[in-house]
């Protein structure tokens, strides 16, 4: 007999978005609802968490609302809540996780935590159903840079990350150095677009080295150099900061598409899905899909509505785990540090993925 329909409410709060979603089946987006801080960091040039948490109390209530209104459901026709556990900032996990646990006791129905990484691999399979597993999952975010294999249950394992910045944070940091503001990656990609990507030379670090790891921190220290190197920012033309942003860029995204294709090459796999905020960078897209067609492989970049932070991810992904018969206790607790795979907030469940380091 075929199970009755699931209509999941996702709520995803992990840093600077408070996100709440509804999901059908695990694959159909009903609504999805995005609030975001922009403006309360910009001042400070970066997230702050005190305020992130706050903003999140203050917003927590409607977003979920109006995710239920935009669905034309009612609470009563939930049938369960999926919401992120970690990685991410604690007080902004909090907020989230204490109204999921909430609404899930008072409507009686299962409450489980998601593993954020896993939203956003998800998000992949969420806008393209012929993505088939396994497959190569490269997430490139504010606070993650790593490739996975996806294996044909969907659990992912760790084949390589970053030993230093997250590429988003490289962005993000080299957008402050140029004084392009907050949030930095979508502005040092739009002054890129005025400048030549051939005009400095960045290093491609980790280029040369075997194996699947990354580091952003010496490029960033590159482009310090660069700009000190003109005489600081004040010194800088537009043309000036175009041309550091395109060279920048092209640095931070070649690495990505030269390691991505070594993990299809290491792994004998032709799919790759590239997810995480830093997906939503023209450049990278574009770099990625002329690789694809050259070397022959696959290539999904979910919309960039589900690049960035959502909870359609988390709603989704928190299906399959209900389907799954997994559900957590009401003392289901925010964790800022959670290798992919794991989920330290299950009651005595280990990890159900392959080991990951
Ligand atoms: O996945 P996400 O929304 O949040 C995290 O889980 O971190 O990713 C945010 C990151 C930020 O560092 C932001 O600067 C970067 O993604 N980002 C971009 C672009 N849009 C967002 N980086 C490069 N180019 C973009 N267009
Ligand atoms: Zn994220």
């Amino acid at each position: 007999m075929k199970p009755p329909p699931s209509i999941v409410l996702g709520i995803e709060s992990s840093c600077d978005e408070m996100a709440a979603s509804v999901v059908r089946d695990g694959r159909e987006i009903v609504s999805s609802v995005i609030h975001g801080q922009e403006e309360v960091h910009r001042p400070y040039g970066g997230v702050v968490p005190e305020l992130a948490s706050r903003d999140h109390v203050r917003a927590i209530t409607r977003v979920v609302e109006l995710a239920l209104e935009r669905a034309e459901i009612t609470q009563a026709e939930l049938t369960g809540i999926a919401v992120t556990a970690g990685p991410g900032l604690v007080g902004s996990l909090l907020v989230g996780l204490s109204f999921g646990k909430a609404l899930a006791y008072r409507l009686g129905i299962p409450v489980v935590g998601v593993h954020h990484l896993q939203g956003h691999l998800i998000a992949a399979e969420l806008s393209d159903p012929d993505l088939a597993r396994p497959y190569v999952g490269l997430v490139v975010s504010g606070g993650h840079t790593a490739l996975y294999r996806v294996h044909e249950e969907g659990e992912p394992s760790l084949l390589g990350e970053t030993r230093d910045d997250a590429a988003g944070e490289a962005f993000d940091k080299v957008a402050k150095l140029l004084g392009l503001g907050f949030p930095g990656g979508p502005a040092v990609s739009k002054a890129a677009l005025e400048g030549d990507p051939k005009a400095v030379d960045f290093p491609r670090p980790m280029a040369k080295r075997p194996g699947l790891g990354f580091s952003y921190s010496g490029l960033k220290t590159a482009v310090a150099v660069e700009v000190e190197g003109r005489s600081g920012l004040d010194a800088l033309s537009e043309k000036d900061v175009a041309d550091i942003a395109a060279s920048f860029e092209a640095a931070a995204t070649d690495i990505l598409v030269l390691k991505a294709r070594r993990a299809l090459r290491d792994e004998g796999l032709a799919a790759l899905a590239v997810v995480g905020g830093v997906a939503a960078n023209r450049r990278l897209r574009g770099e990625m899909e002329r690789a694809g067609k050259k070397h022959d492989f696959g290539v999904v970049f979910p919309p960039i509505s589900l690049c960035t932070d959502n909870a359609a991810m988390i709603a989704a992904a928190g299906a399959r785990l209900l389907a799954e018969g997994h559900a957590d206790a009401l003392d289901l607790n925010a964790f800022s540090r959670v290798p992919v795979g794991e989920a330290p907030w299950r009651e005595g469940e280990a990890s159900s993925a392959p080991a990951s380091t």
